[in-house]
């Protein structure tokens, strides 16, 4: 017999305990075979008349329950919009035995609440929260483009209002209103649960289990006690249809804000919600309301999306055949003190490692060390740091311009110039000051990591670890296979860029990796479309409409044309005519226009704020202005990366289309919601795509020709994914 995941135990005093611990995982899920050995529990319980009162908690060390299992979740939304109705009912179901019980039942929770955890917290008489570091409560669903779906979405505005339900703290609510969790999933530590009254009371972790017993023996809690006109507020907001329009109003604003229309399932739980508190004793059909909108989301194709890099960015956590780091690392080295190695270093002493930077300029070091050190200063200005920690992690940063202080290194960053030959100096000078094996890692954007590796000692140890710009924003690393990369050192370096908070990708070695390789054709089509005449502001909104968060043309300022450039020189040599870059690009960079960073690009800046085309640039286009379609400067520019994608995927530098659009999600802020640039062609039809590009590569150049694996997929009617 398999081990139930849930159990009860009569205590003395009469209260039988719950306790939800799935066998063989780290992680309590609210999966269907959870739920059937909870209901046996509950009807159990139910029909006990010995039984007092009951308390729900977790058999898990840190965690009360992380949610559905995501991959049930998955199968329901292949199906229909009525299974997934369906679905919604039989939870919410289980959830009303909870709520009927003709005693009370206090959940004790303990470490992290999400999703169908928060929901059958609600459906309980008493929630209590422990101080545990890891306890934090919340209802992601609209990450993944659905909406709580198991009554949460009713009995959350129900419990602690509707503006905290719906609204983040805002200057007209009165301080003790506002969190907004359901329709940003943003979660609450037990404090703020506490006074939004998701909680009752917050106890010491020892403590939790007894004084769960207590109260559900008593009824008694230590509420927060919600000041008269924060009541009164919260009561006009809740109750009142006037009070409901102003909240409707506000939130959907601050909604359409934030997703700018593209990510429907905010606006369906808001509208659940509103209507959940307009008319409380119409439970039915507010329960109907939020199933209905369950069912429409869960089968949406953002929501496939959404869950499809859930999957990807949880399959990305794992080592290339599951290998161990053969490197233990402790300690860092960064070599050059740069735009990307000061970036590196101050990310990898936020993580909690020590950290050594070098330059062999002093100015290069100070300069550096500045940066750090404003990092670390911004991140306590935002409360994200104490004071004392933020000097102590700044502390952790050695600055240097010797090797020697580099000897203990486990691995050492590389991010030098651009230049091979410095590369393999700095790894050979290593090599004399680092008697154990280490890990060289480089961040280079487009030199060849096996070539680097060539003299190396430990060639299996060199590994390309290729971080974004800015560093401490960008969530992506490349962690690239040489030709001699170990999966041991590959481990290595993703369980490093894993602990700064990174998403990693695998890739093996080819010019431009992954991102660079698919963005930069995008860019340069962009120009080319600049230099035809077509309005830079025509460019920059059909993208950003698309979904991009910001157009190609500012993107191409922000990266620098300078980088920009030299990637696409780089392509060029190794790709040939398709990456050629346009005329005005060359321009630019002659002119040294690099961008935002030196305050003139393609766009001219006034104080660091974008003024519109920069004159010089725009007198070098001599091409009437021309107007396109938007339909036709999408294609132009979406197929361009299209195109681009499956060449890198034929390339085979990479495992799959999955990992593929996660990188280019991460890496260029690809929009979510169409799933990443192989997903989105999916959604076209690649027949259709590959018709587009035939098509484009008559009026708009060779480079639109159809790659060989379209051409095949289009011919035998494939898609990029199965599902
Ligand atoms: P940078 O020019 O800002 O910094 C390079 C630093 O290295 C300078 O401070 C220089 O003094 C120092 N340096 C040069 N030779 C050295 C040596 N032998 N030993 C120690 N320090 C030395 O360059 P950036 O932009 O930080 O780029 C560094 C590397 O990162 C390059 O390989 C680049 O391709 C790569 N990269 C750059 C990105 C970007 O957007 N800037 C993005 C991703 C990778």
């Amino acid at each position: 017999m398999t081990k139930p995941a849930v159990t009860m135990k009569m205590l003395n005093s009469g209260v039988a305990l719950v306790t939800l611990d799935l066998p063989d995982s780290k992680y309590n899920l609210l999966s269907e075979r959870v739920l059937r050995d909870l209901i046996v529990c509950l009807d159990q319980a139910a029909s006990d008349k010995a039984v007092k009162g009951m308390v729900i908690h977790s058999g898990k060390p840190d965690n009360f329950v992380f949610g559905a299992n995501i991959e049930e979740i998955q199968a329901v939304q292949n199906q229909t919009a009525k299974a997934a109705y369906d679905a919604s009912n039989v939870g919410k179901e289980i959830f009303d035995k909870i709520e009927k019980m003709p005693f009370r039942v206090v959940v004790a929770i303990n470490g992290i609440c999400l999703g169908g955890g928060t929901e059958m917290s609600l459906a309980c008489h008493y929630r209590i929260a422990s101080n545990h570091p890891k306890t934090a409560i919340g209802l992601p669903e609209v990450k993944l483009g659905f909406i709580p779906g198991w009554g949460g979405t009713v009995r959350l505005p129900r419990l602690i209002g509707l503006p905290s339900a719906v609204l983040p703290p805002l200057p007209f609510l009165p301080k003790g209103i506002g969190w907004g969790g359901l329709l940003t999933g943003a979660t609450a530590d037990p404090a703020k649960a506490w006074r939004i009254g998701l909680v009752d009371e917050t106890v010491e972790e020892s403590a939790l289990l007894e004084r769960a017993e207590q109260i559900a023996l008593t009824g008694k809690v230590k509420r927060y006690q919600k000041p008269l006109k924060v009541r009164a507020v919260e009561n006009f907001l809740t109750n009142t249809a006037a009070g409901r329009a102003l909240v409707f109003k506000a939130a959907l604003t601050g909604v359409m804000k934030e997703t700018r229309g593209k990510y429907p399932a905010p606006v369906e739980a808001l509208k659940v919600a509103v209507k959940a508190v307009g008319n409380k004793a119409d439970r039915k059909g507010a329960y109907e309301a939020e199933s209905r909108a369950f069912g429409r989301q869960a089968v949406s194709a953002v929501s496939k999306n959404l869950v499809n890099i859930f999957f990807a960015q949880t399959e990305s956590k794992k080592a290339r055949n599951n290998a161990a780091p053969s490197v233990k690392v402790k300690k860092i080295g960064v070599i050059g003190a740069g735009v990307m190695g000061a970036g590196i270093a101050q990310a990898a002493a936020y993580a909690g490692y020590d950290v050594v930077l070098k330059d062999i300029k002093q100015e290069a070091l100070d300069a550096g060390m500045a940066t750090v050190k404003g990092l670390f200063d911004g991140l306590a200005a935002k409360k994200k740091l104490s004071t004392t920690e933020a000097a102590s992690r700044y502390a952790a940063v050695h600055g240097t311009l010797k090797y020697e202080d580099m000897a203990d290194c486990d691995m050492v960053i590389e991010a030098v110039v651009e230049v091979m030959k410095v590369k393999k100096i700095v790894l050979a000078d290593l090599e004399k000051v680092i008697a154990k094996p280490f890990i060289y890692a480089t961040n280079t954007s487009s030199l060849s990591i096996t070539e680097m590796a060539s003299e190396a000692r430990n060639p299996e140890l060199v590994v390309g670890v290729h971080f974004f710009n800015p560093v401490h924003k960008m969530p992506l690393v490349e962690i690239i296979f040489g030709g001699t990369t170990s999966d041991g050192a590959a481990a290595a370096a993703q369980e490093f860029a894993l602990k700064l908070g990174k998403t990693t990708v695998f890739c093996m070695d080819r010019p431009g990796f992954i991102v660079n390789a698919i963005l930069t054709p995008y860019l340069l089509e962009a120009v080319r479309l600049l230099e035809q005449g077509v309005a830079a502001e025509e460019i920059e909104k059909t993208m950003q409409s698309f979904g991009m968060p910001m157009g190609p043309l500012t993107l191409l300022d922000e990266v620098g044309l300078d980088v920009a450039g030299h990637v696409a020189r780089v392509l060029h040599a190794a790709f040939g005519e398709r990456l050629d870059p346009p005329t005005l690009l060359k321009k630019v960079e002659e002119a040294k226009l690099v961008g935002k960073k030196g305050g003139a690009g393609i766009y001219a800046y006034a104080e660091g704020k974008k003024s519109g085309v920069n004159p010089t640039v725009a007198g070098w286009i001599t091409a009437q202005p021309i107007r396109k379609q938007r339909g036709e400067i999408q294609d132009r520019l979406a197929l361009a990366m299209v195109n681009e994608a499956a060449r890198v995927l034929e390339s085979g530098i990479v495992a799959d289309p999955r990992t593929l659009d996660l990188a280019m999600i991460f890496g260029t802020g690809f929009p979510p919601f169409q799933g990443g640039p192989l997903r989105y062609a999916d959604s076209v039809g690649i027949k259709v795509i590959h018709q587009k590009l035939e098509m484009l590569s008559k009026v708009a150049g060779e480079n639109y020709a159809p790659c060989q694996l379209i051409k095949d997929m289009a011919a035998r009617g494939q898609a990029f994914y199965q599902d």
